[in-house]
């Protein structure tokens, strides 16, 4: 029922009761049934009348949602990751993007160094081999793997989560850490984490295992295609965490299959949720539903922080994590 004084919004994904109720104190709230993923018509449908949406990185807001819901005022995406949104496009109409930075960082590299030690260790590939009952006798050279402990990290795309995995490699697993980034880090950040910047062609060729934590954006599509995985060494993992799309899937696939790589960890996928088949058919890669900041502790957080950017933004005019600021000018 309409509140006049409340501004309607809607959740487009299923949240948390607890952040519902917390969003239902300011505004009046849509929300969207357990299982429901809208198609882009429906999502303009939901979208009349409401100022706000708070979306997953799985709901586009493009011009042409823009332009169908002129009351929008802004989205709230409870990701730190936000290829979802035509920011250029939504800074023109004057609305808001937020994203969820920092509350995932540690949990997200905690699953990077996981999906590493999985892939690296063949976890999922002899536990399938034990379930099918396959396993008769020890023997000495049964799964065995690559090692993890004393070897070169080498991880691209060095924010936030690729300094935090960075971290765990050379202090906990006394790792080489080498990066590279569209930038440099300064010297007291690499010494933190205790990493040194090379050029991508030496990450490739260095490299026992590459993660991949770089925003996607239309450069960095197919980053790691036939090309790059052939200057890897044949006994390297790669692991990607960041964005579906960084990677050729196909060409891995192909990699995997010839095992010009000897092995890789993926937790998205270019067009998920579905995965190419080709990944499907191989047995030397770890394939994980896009969990990496999946504990109930950090997926509450990134929540409430996608419902605080919409209060504070639709009640005063602020935001705590805003992606275009310009507009809030
Ligand atoms: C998850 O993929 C995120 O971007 O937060």
């Amino acid at each position: 029922m309409a509140e006049p004084n409340k501004p309607a919004i809607l959740v487009a994904r299923a949240v948390f009761p607890e952040v519902e109720e917390r969003l239902r104190v300011h505004f009046v709230v849509e929300t969207t049934p357990a299982g429901t993923v809208w198609s882009q018509e429906e999502l303009v449908q939901r979208l009349q009348g409401k100022a706000g949406v708070l979306t997953t990185g799985g709901e586009r807001i493009d011009a042409a949602l823009l332009a169908a819901c002129p009351q929008l005022r802004i989205a709230a995406n409870l990701a730190v990751g936000h290829n979802n949104f035509d920011l250029a496009a939504m800074t023109a109409a004057g609305v808001l993007g937020t994203n969820a930075p920092d509350v995932l960082t540690e949990t997200t590299a905690d699953f990077g160094f996981a999906l590493l030690m999985a892939t690296a260790r063949r976890v999922t590939e002899s536990e399938r081999y034990l379930r099918a009952g396959h396993w008769k006798q020890w023997s000495l050279d049964l799964f065995a793997g690559a090692e993890v402990h004393g070897t070169t990290l080498g991880i691209l795309g060095m924010g936030r989560i690729g300094q935090a995995i960075a971290r765990r490699g050379a202090h906990g697993f006394g790792m080489r850490v080498i990066y590279h980034n569209r930038s440099r880090l300064d010297e007291a950040t690499e010494a933190g984490c205790r990493a040194s910047y090379v050029s991508k062609a030496e990450l490739l060729a260095q490299a026992d295992h590459l993660v991949l934590v770089l925003p996607y954006t239309p450069e960095a599509h197919h980053s790691i295609g036939a090309a790059e995985i052939a200057q890897m060494k044949p006994t390297a993992t790669l692991v990607n965490i960041a964005r579906g799309g960084i990677v050729d899937d196909a060409a891995l696939a192909r990699a995997l299959r010839e095992r010009r790589i000897a092995a890789a960890g993926l937790d998205v996928f270019e067009g998920e949720p579905k995965v190419h088949p080709d990944l499907l058919a191989v047995p030397n890669v770890v394939l994980t539903p896009h969990i990496a900041s999946a504990t109930l502790p950090t997926r509450m957080a990134m929540a409430m922080l996608a419902a605080d950017n919409l209060i504070a933004y639709l009640t005063q005019g602020r935001a705590l994590t805003p992606l275009n600021p310009e507009v809030m000018a």
